[in-house]
Protein backbone atom coordinates (compact mmCIF):
# COMPACT_ATOMS: atom_id res chain seq x y z
CA UNK A 1 0.00 0.00 0.00
CA UNK A 2 1.50 3.15 -1.31
CA UNK A 3 0.98 6.50 1.98
CA UNK A 4 -2.02 7.48 -0.35
CA UNK A 5 -3.96 4.43 -0.46
CA UNK A 6 -6.84 4.53 1.30
CA UNK A 7 -8.57 1.67 3.54
CA UNK A 8 -11.96 1.44 3.89
CA UNK A 9 -12.03 2.79 7.24
CA UNK A 10 -10.92 6.21 5.93
CA UNK A 11 -14.29 6.86 5.22
CA UNK A 12 -16.43 4.39 7.83
CA UNK A 13 -14.41 6.22 10.51
CA UNK A 14 -15.33 9.83 9.31
CA UNK A 15 -18.12 11.57 10.94
CA UNK A 16 -17.65 14.60 9.76
CA UNK A 17 -16.44 16.09 6.89
CA UNK A 18 -13.91 18.82 7.66
CA UNK A 19 -11.22 16.95 8.79
CA UNK A 20 -11.50 14.13 6.36
CA UNK A 21 -11.42 16.95 3.63
CA UNK A 22 -7.95 18.16 5.30
CA UNK A 23 -6.29 14.94 5.58
CA UNK A 24 -7.38 15.08 1.87
CA UNK A 25 -5.95 18.15 0.68
CA UNK A 26 -2.71 17.24 2.89
CA UNK A 27 -2.11 14.02 0.34
CA UNK A 28 -2.92 16.28 -2.41
CA UNK A 29 -0.58 18.94 -1.46
CA UNK A 30 2.34 16.13 -1.60
CA UNK A 31 1.29 14.16 -4.44
CA UNK A 32 -0.61 16.93 -7.16
CA UNK A 33 2.41 18.64 -9.56
CA UNK A 34 0.97 21.68 -9.30
CA UNK A 35 -2.49 23.43 -7.77
CA UNK A 36 -3.68 21.19 -5.01
CA UNK A 37 -6.16 23.53 -3.94
CA UNK A 38 -7.51 24.21 -7.96
CA UNK A 39 -11.10 23.23 -8.10
CA UNK A 40 -13.60 24.34 -10.18
CA UNK A 41 -16.58 26.40 -9.38
CA UNK A 42 -19.90 26.09 -10.44
CA UNK A 43 -22.70 29.25 -10.24
CA UNK A 44 -25.72 29.85 -11.73
CA UNK A 45 -26.56 32.87 -14.13
CA UNK A 46 -30.32 34.41 -13.30
CA UNK A 47 -32.28 32.06 -16.45
CA UNK A 48 -30.60 28.96 -14.10
CA UNK A 49 -27.64 28.24 -16.95
CA UNK A 50 -25.02 27.29 -14.98
CA UNK A 51 -21.46 28.66 -15.52
CA UNK A 52 -18.40 26.97 -14.57
CA UNK A 53 -14.80 27.64 -14.44
CA UNK A 54 -11.69 27.03 -12.07
CA UNK A 55 -10.54 29.24 -8.92
CA UNK A 56 -8.23 28.20 -6.11
CA UNK A 57 -9.04 27.35 -2.76
CA UNK A 58 -7.39 29.85 0.15
CA UNK A 59 -8.85 28.66 3.57
CA UNK A 60 -11.63 26.35 4.71
CA UNK A 61 -12.66 25.15 8.26
CA UNK A 62 -16.28 24.52 10.11
CA UNK A 63 -17.69 27.81 8.59
CA UNK A 64 -17.25 26.70 4.99
CA UNK A 65 -14.60 26.79 1.85
CA UNK A 66 -13.69 30.43 0.80
CA UNK A 67 -12.14 31.86 -2.65
CA UNK A 68 -11.25 35.40 -3.47
CA UNK A 69 -12.22 36.91 -7.03
CA UNK A 70 -13.31 40.25 -8.33
CA UNK A 71 -17.35 40.67 -7.64
CA UNK A 72 -17.75 42.48 -10.65
CA UNK A 73 -16.25 39.38 -12.59
CA UNK A 74 -19.24 37.05 -14.06
CA UNK A 75 -19.16 34.72 -10.78
CA UNK A 76 -18.97 37.34 -8.73
CA UNK A 77 -22.34 39.06 -10.38
CA UNK A 78 -23.89 35.76 -10.51
CA UNK A 79 -23.06 34.56 -6.98
CA UNK A 80 -24.22 38.48 -5.74
CA UNK A 81 -27.65 37.81 -7.76
CA UNK A 82 -27.86 33.83 -6.40
CA UNK A 83 -25.72 33.47 -3.30
CA UNK A 84 -24.70 29.44 -4.05
CA UNK A 85 -22.33 27.80 -5.38
CA UNK A 86 -21.11 23.95 -5.90
CA UNK A 87 -17.19 23.07 -5.88
CA UNK A 88 -15.48 19.67 -7.16
CA UNK A 89 -11.56 19.20 -6.69
CA UNK A 90 -10.02 16.46 -8.64
CA UNK A 91 -7.09 15.69 -7.34
CA UNK A 92 -5.65 13.18 -10.59
CA UNK A 93 -2.36 11.76 -8.74
CA UNK A 94 -4.70 10.30 -5.57
CA UNK A 95 -8.00 9.13 -7.72
CA UNK A 96 -9.97 11.02 -6.16
CA UNK A 97 -13.21 13.89 -6.55
CA UNK A 98 -14.52 16.02 -3.54
CA UNK A 99 -17.51 18.09 -4.35
CA UNK A 100 -19.63 20.33 -2.06
CA UNK A 101 -22.29 22.74 -2.57
CA UNK A 102 -24.54 25.44 -0.38
CA UNK A 103 -25.37 28.71 -0.24
CA UNK A 104 -22.76 31.33 -0.26
CA UNK A 105 -21.96 34.15 1.93
CA UNK A 106 -18.88 37.13 2.04
CA UNK A 107 -16.34 37.04 3.82
CA UNK A 108 -15.81 39.62 6.03
CA UNK A 109 -13.40 43.13 5.58
CA UNK A 110 -10.75 42.24 8.25
CA UNK A 111 -10.49 38.58 6.97
CA UNK A 112 -10.26 39.65 3.02
CA UNK A 113 -7.79 42.60 4.05
CA UNK A 114 -5.47 39.84 5.73
CA UNK A 115 -5.67 37.70 2.95
CA UNK A 116 -4.74 40.51 0.38
CA UNK A 117 -2.05 41.87 2.40
CA UNK A 118 -0.29 37.64 1.90
CA UNK A 119 -0.23 38.34 -2.28
CA UNK A 120 2.51 38.96 -3.91
CA UNK A 121 2.66 42.77 -4.64
CA UNK A 122 2.07 42.11 -8.70
CA UNK A 123 -0.94 40.35 -8.20
CA UNK A 124 -2.31 43.01 -5.54
CA UNK A 125 -1.38 45.50 -8.49
CA UNK A 126 -3.37 43.13 -11.00
CA UNK A 127 -6.45 43.03 -8.72
CA UNK A 128 -6.94 47.02 -9.41
CA UNK A 129 -5.51 46.88 -13.28
CA UNK A 130 -8.11 43.59 -14.42
CA UNK A 131 -11.46 44.64 -14.69
CA UNK A 132 -12.12 40.47 -15.11
CA UNK A 133 -14.65 39.32 -17.12
CA UNK A 134 -15.18 42.31 -19.24
CA UNK A 135 -14.05 43.61 -22.66
CA UNK A 136 -10.36 43.79 -22.76
CA UNK A 137 -9.53 45.79 -26.51
CA UNK A 138 -5.71 45.02 -26.37
CA UNK A 139 -3.42 43.03 -24.51
CA UNK A 140 -1.29 46.06 -24.39
CA UNK A 141 -4.33 48.02 -22.61
CA UNK A 142 -3.78 45.92 -19.85
CA UNK A 143 -0.17 46.39 -19.51
CA UNK A 144 -1.01 49.90 -19.54
CA UNK A 145 -3.71 49.81 -16.55
CA UNK A 146 -0.74 48.10 -14.82
CA UNK A 147 1.82 50.76 -14.96
CA UNK A 148 -0.91 53.40 -14.37
CA UNK A 149 -1.76 51.34 -10.73
CA UNK A 150 2.21 50.15 -9.94
CA UNK A 151 3.11 54.40 -10.58
CA UNK A 152 -0.33 54.97 -8.03
CA UNK A 153 1.01 52.32 -5.23
CA UNK A 154 4.52 53.27 -6.42
CA UNK A 155 4.73 54.15 -2.64
CA UNK A 156 2.99 52.79 0.80
CA UNK A 157 0.49 49.60 1.04
CA UNK A 158 -1.46 48.31 -1.57
CA UNK A 159 -5.00 48.57 -0.25
CA UNK A 160 -7.31 45.90 -1.57
CA UNK A 161 -10.44 47.43 -3.95
CA UNK A 162 -13.69 47.52 -2.62
CA UNK A 163 -15.09 45.27 -5.52
CA UNK A 164 -12.35 42.26 -4.61
CA UNK A 165 -12.80 40.37 -1.56
CA UNK A 166 -13.95 36.56 -0.77
CA UNK A 167 -16.24 34.08 -0.94
CA UNK A 168 -17.47 31.35 1.18
CA UNK A 169 -19.53 28.51 0.33
CA UNK A 170 -21.64 27.28 3.37
CA UNK A 171 -21.62 23.00 2.22
CA UNK A 172 -25.19 21.57 3.01
CA UNK A 173 -23.27 18.02 1.38
CA UNK A 174 -20.22 17.36 0.40
CA UNK A 175 -19.08 14.12 -0.98
CA UNK A 176 -16.17 11.96 -0.67
CA UNK A 177 -15.00 9.91 -4.05
CA UNK A 178 -12.23 7.49 -3.85
CA UNK A 179 -11.04 5.48 -7.26
CA UNK A 180 -11.54 1.54 -6.73
CA UNK A 181 -11.26 -0.92 -9.19
CA UNK A 182 -13.23 -2.00 -11.85
CA UNK A 183 -15.40 1.40 -11.63
CA UNK A 184 -16.40 0.07 -8.17
CA UNK A 185 -15.87 3.30 -6.48
CA UNK A 186 -16.16 4.59 -2.99
CA UNK A 187 -18.51 7.04 -2.21
CA UNK A 188 -19.55 8.86 1.05
CA UNK A 189 -21.75 12.06 1.27
CA UNK A 190 -22.05 14.11 4.28
CA UNK A 191 -25.53 15.84 4.06
CA UNK A 192 -27.55 18.38 6.42
CA UNK A 193 -30.64 20.44 5.79
CA UNK A 194 -28.74 24.00 6.83
CA UNK A 195 -25.14 25.38 7.14
CA UNK A 196 -26.12 24.91 10.71
CA UNK A 197 -27.00 21.62 11.37
CA UNK A 198 -25.40 18.56 12.76
CA UNK A 199 -23.98 15.65 9.78
CA UNK A 200 -25.95 12.90 7.87
CA UNK A 201 -23.69 10.36 6.61
CA UNK A 202 -24.74 7.99 3.50
CA UNK A 203 -22.81 5.83 1.69
CA UNK A 204 -23.62 5.19 -2.16
CA UNK A 205 -23.54 3.10 -4.80
CA UNK A 206 -20.68 4.34 -7.40
C1 LIG B 1 -5.95 26.83 -11.78
C2 LIG B 1 -6.73 28.13 -11.88
C3 LIG B 1 -6.96 28.87 -10.74
C4 LIG B 1 -7.68 30.07 -10.80
N1 LIG B 1 -7.94 30.74 -9.64
C5 LIG B 1 -8.72 31.84 -9.66
C6 LIG B 1 -9.12 32.48 -8.45
O1 LIG B 1 -8.78 32.03 -7.33
N2 LIG B 1 -9.90 33.58 -8.54
C7 LIG B 1 -10.32 34.08 -9.73
O2 LIG B 1 -11.02 35.10 -9.75
N3 LIG B 1 -9.98 33.50 -10.90
C8 LIG B 1 -9.21 32.37 -10.89
N4 LIG B 1 -8.88 31.74 -12.07
C9 LIG B 1 -9.40 32.29 -13.33
C10 LIG B 1 -10.88 31.81 -13.49
O3 LIG B 1 -10.90 30.45 -13.90
C11 LIG B 1 -11.67 32.64 -14.50
O4 LIG B 1 -11.03 32.64 -15.76
C12 LIG B 1 -11.84 34.10 -14.05
O5 LIG B 1 -12.02 34.21 -12.65
C13 LIG B 1 -13.06 34.74 -14.73
O6 LIG B 1 -14.18 33.93 -14.46
P1 LIG B 1 -15.69 34.51 -14.61
O7 LIG B 1 -15.72 35.27 -15.90
O8 LIG B 1 -16.58 33.30 -14.61
O9 LIG B 1 -15.94 35.40 -13.41
C14 LIG B 1 -8.14 30.54 -12.05
C15 LIG B 1 -7.90 29.80 -13.20
C16 LIG B 1 -7.20 28.60 -13.12
C17 LIG B 1 -6.99 27.80 -14.39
Amino acid sequence: MTAHELTSSDFTDANEPFSLFGTWLKDAEESEVNDPTAVALATVDPDGLPNLRMVLLKGFDERGFVFYTNFESQKGREILATPKAAMCFHWKSLRRQVRLRGPVEIVSDEEADEYFKTRPRGSRIGAWASKQSRPLESRFALEKSVAEYTARYAIGEIPRPQYWSGFRIRPISIEFWHDRPFRLHDRIEFRRAAPEGGWTKVRMYP
